[in-house]
């Protein structure tokens, strides 16, 4: 396991989304209610790029086709077909600073 920086805290607010490439890996990370949490980044649908859906408290809606998933969890919440779950990655803040186990 890697800890790789993703920001400052600060910088990543309440209903936010950041995004980090670690490890070769595509992740997001999101503010819900002021905890972190880090799932993957691209949508297991088509391939979008996730951190530019929308964020509507945990739920995640892609740009391209509408998939939602579970940015707590990585799973996937609706979609006419059975997705992928995205996975999930441990989030700790240290000192301001988040950090994502990859
Ligand atoms: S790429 Fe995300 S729903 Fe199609």
């Amino acid at each position: 396991m890697a800890k790789v920086l993703v920001g400052k805290a600060s910088e990543i607010g309440e209903g936010k989304m950041t995004h980090v490439t670690a490890g070769g890996k595509e992740i997001l990370v999101a503010n819900i209610g002021g905890n972190y949490y880090a799932t993957g980044n691209i949508c297991n649908h088509a391939g979008a790029e996730l951190h530019e859906g929308e964020l509507n408290g945990k739920e995640l809606t892609c740009p391209w086709h509408g998939a939602k998933w579970d940015v707590t969890t990585g799973s996937m919440i609706w979609f006419p077909q059975k997705l992928k779950d995205l996975g999930k990655y441990k989030v700790t803040v240290e000192n301001g600073t988040v950090y994502v186990e990859v």
